[in-house]
């Protein structure tokens, strides 16, 4: 018998509080950490956020003083886990160091989900996305040489290339050029769910993440581009969330955002490398089993559903952190000069010269260009711009050469 989150058995919820020392988790050694523990960190702080913000939405659209206890409860221990994840990233990685791991999460996240989406027109979305934030890793890895000497290979291993994506530059669109065809819960399939919760989720962590740490930055390029690439987050969690089914009620919403957590943390409780991060994946897992039972009850109570109609007893196969270096340069190969109007993605030359993208790339590219400079300064300083190259030239000839 396979595992099945409606049966297994979770940790009483009243047993789930852990006290400051067990929550202050032992740091990582940024040096021998494996990337992709390094990634599975990045990705469940963005999952326990969502689930504490989305906790606090749902708490503001009740009356019920019961269903706000319930919620209360169950979000106390959300950010107890945030916590316990979020503070295994040592204090010595600098925080340019962390966004290289946002954005090989974002690649390799979104790569992954590219490759195991049964829906076409989700899997278009995701591939579209995928060329902007493996463009962010590129201009990142370049502050990161720039400033602090450090070449982000050492952070992303073997596992990830380094070089342009679809130039940020070109990704400043129209806001209306971002709402995607809304999906319907009752026909979408489980994996394409899992996989929407759990890119929007990251997506969301990284423009949290971009807002809030790219002010201390001294110099003004870093700073430029933190609020540039920033912008962009804001558009791909734009993208992403219109993907969802807006007609769930409150209570579905929370039965897919539990399930979520317990999909998540499972798959990554068995493919977790490092000891430490095993046991807080395997913990956690327990007390998500809780958290889904009791919302499960809520929707029986509330809305008078059965989540068996909504969700599978056996798990949508697990998101799992890999290299996907062939499949990114066949996407780039094939799509870098895509944009999108309206719900659909066309290459950008086909737009006329009084497109809404045209108008909006024109206001906002005038002077100078955080995204643009920092390749520049880096060219300057040492000659060429920083690539991670592990399979040959770049695949599109017109990003060969740094500008
Ligand atoms: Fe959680
Ligand atoms: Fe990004
Ligand atoms: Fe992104
Ligand atoms: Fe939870």
């Amino acid at each position: 018998m396979g595992f099945n989150p409606f049966k297994e058995k979770g940790m009483p919820i009243e047993k789930q509080f852990r006290n400051w020392s067990d929550l202050n988790s032992k740091p990582f050694n940024k040096d021998e950490v494996h990337p992709y523990t390094r990634c599975r960190g990045i990705l469940m702080n963005g999952i326990e956020t969502e689930a504490a913000i989305f906790l606090h939405q749902c708490a503001r659209h009740t009356k019920d003083i019961e269903v706000k206890r319930n919620i209360a409860m169950s979000r106390r221990v959300e950010q107890q886990q945030q916590k316990a994840v979020n503070w295994c990233i040592p204090g010595n990685q600098s925080v340019l160091e962390t966004t290289i791991g946002y954005e090989q999460v974002a690649v390799d996240l979104t790569a992954w989900m590219c490759r195991n989406e049964p829906d076409p027109y989700v899997k278009q979305v995701f591939d579209f996305g995928l060329l902007e934030d493996f463009d962010h890793l590129y201009r990142y890895a370049n502050l990161l040489e720039m400033k602090q000497g450090i070449k982000a290979e050492k952070l992303v291993g073997k596992y990830t290339e380094i070089m342009p994506g679809r130039p940020t530059i070109e990704e400043h669109r129209h806001p209306f050029d971002d709402i995607r065809n809304q999906g319907n819960r009752k026909k979408m399939d489980p994996q394409t769910l899992m996989n929407v919760l759990t890119l929007l989720a990251g997506e969301q962590q990284t423009m949290n993440f971009y807002m809030n740490v790219g002010n201390i930055l001294e110099d003004s390029i870093g700073r430029g581009l933190y609020l540039e690439i920033g912008q962009i987050e804001e558009q791909h969690v734009t993208q992403y969330e219109s993907l969802l089914d807006p007609t769930a009620s409150w209570y579905e919403m929370l039965v897919m955002h539990e399930y979520n957590e317990c999909y998540l943390y499972h798959g990554f409780m068995e493919q977790e490398v490092d000891p430490a991060a095993k046991k807080i994946w395997d913990l956690h897992l327990s007390m998500e089993l809780e958290h889904f039972r009791i919302a499960c009850d809520m929707l029986q109570k509330y809305d008078k559903k059965d989540a068996e109609e909504l969700l599978p007893n056996t798990f949508p196969k697990a998101i799992t952190f890999e290299s996907n270096v062939d499949y990114v340069r066949d996407v780039l190969r094939d799509q870098v000069e895509l944009t999108a109007q309206e719900t659909q993605f066309v290459p950008k030359q086909e737009l006329k010269k009084d497109s809404r993208y045209m108008k909006v790339q024109s206001i906002l590219n005038t002077g100078t260009v955080p995204s643009e400079q920092v390749i520049k300064e880096h060219v300057k300083k040492l000659g060429t711009d920083y690539r991670y190259l592990l399979k040959g030239e770049h695949p599109v000839e017109r990003l060969r050469e740094a500008a």
